[in-house]
This record gives structure tokens, C-alpha cells and sequence, in this order.
């Protein structure tokens, strides 16, 4: 190997690290970026609208009664499920709703923080004790989903467990006329 082969070995190499120096810094710059980009488009559009209610008067009046806790279908067929989240239960902890239809959760929580997810979809939301949370949902499949608490309540938490059971939307709609609140409890 002449000297003239080792630097021209030493300047392929430089020139491969800085190729790959810029692709590493450009990488960076893209992601701080879209981050930033991010952060300010949240920032900018906070929650439209924060709805409150008292955790203490729940089951006393309001939205939140037991009588009006579960699944109901509106007048034009969309679905409005209630939930109240306390230590260390879902009411009503199976839930019922019709496949393919917009379905609005409404939730919150008569005491400590709790959580809820719907394993094997996106839907995920905080009960907050004093808020209202409010999720779009949507199924296409039949079948029943485990749903859990994902926040750490207390001592029961692992134990706060809730189903919900998507059925066919013509089975519920049948089983809607009736009016009143759904839910499949005891089934
Ligand atoms: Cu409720 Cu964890």
C-alpha cells in the first residue's frame, strides 16, 4: 500500500462520516421540527370546551343518575353511553352498544382519578372527579372488548375491570325501542 492509497482510504472515509453526519443532524432538525410544529398546534387549540359536574352529587341529580346510566339511541340513531368510574367498578361495567354507529362515551368519576382504555382500539380517556370526558367511538366488529382501568386508583385497581359488548345494529335497535338506558348487566 503506497502513501497515495492510504490518503485517498482516509478521505473516502471522512467523506462517508460526513455523509452520514448530515443525514443523523437532518434527521434531528426534522423531528425537533415536527415537534415544535406539534406542541404549538395543541397549544393553540386547547380542549373546545371543558364540561363540570360535582362528584358529590352524582346519584342525586343530573346527567349522571343511575336511571340514566348506560347506552342510549337518539332520535337519529347515534348512541350516547354514560359511565361512572369510582374504587373500583364501572356503572354500568358491561356496556352495550351497536356496531357501525357514532357513539358518543360520556364519563367521569364519583371519586379518585381513574382511567379507562378499550383494548384493541384508540379509545382511551381519564375520568376525572368534577369533569365530564367525552369520547367518540365507533366499532365495526361484534364482540365483546375487555376494558380496564388504566390509572392507578388504589389498592383494588387491578381489579377494575369493564366489558364492552358491540352487538349488531339492527339486534340494538330492536332492543332499543323500548326506550330507557342499556346496557348488558347480568347477561
Ligand atoms: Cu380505577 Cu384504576
Amino acid at each position: 500500500m503506497t502513501v497515495e492509497d492510504s490518503r485517498n482510504g482516509a478521505a473516502a472515509v471522512a467523506r462517508t462520516e460526513r455523509n452520514w453526519a448530515v443525514i443523523a443532524v437532518t434527521i434531528i432538525i426534522v423531528m425537533t421540527l415536527l415537534a415544535v410544529v406539534a406542541g404549538l398546534h395543541r397549544a393553540t387549540m386547547p380542549q373546545s370546551e371543558v364540561q363540570a359536574v360535582d362528584p358529590a352529587r352524582l346519584h342525586l341529580s343530573g346527567e349522571f343518575i343511575e336511571a340514566n346510566l348506560g347506552s342510549e339511541r337518539g332520535v337519529d340513531g347515534a348512541v350516547t353511553v354514560r359511565v361512572i368510574g369510582q374504587q373500583y367498578s364501572f356503572t354500568p361495567a358491561c356496556i352495550l352498544v351497536p356496531t357501525d354507529t357514532p357513539i358518543t362515551l360520556r364519563a367521569t368519576s364519583a371519586d379518585v382519578v381513574h382511567g379507562l382504555l378499550v383494548q384493541g382500539t384508540n379509545i382511551n380517556t381519564m375520568l376525572v372527579p368534577g369533569y365530564i370526558s367525552e369520547q367518540p367511538m365507533r366499532f365495526t366488529k361484534a364482540g365483546d372488548y375487555l376494558m380496564p382501568c388504566q390509572e392507578f386508583c388504589g389498592f383494588g385497581h387491578e381489579g377494575m375491570w369493564g366489558t364492552v359488548r358491540v352487538i349488531d345494529k339492527a339486534a340494538f335497535a330492536e332492543r332499543a325501542k323500548g326506550g330507557g338506558r342499556l346496557s348488558c348487566v347480568g347477561e
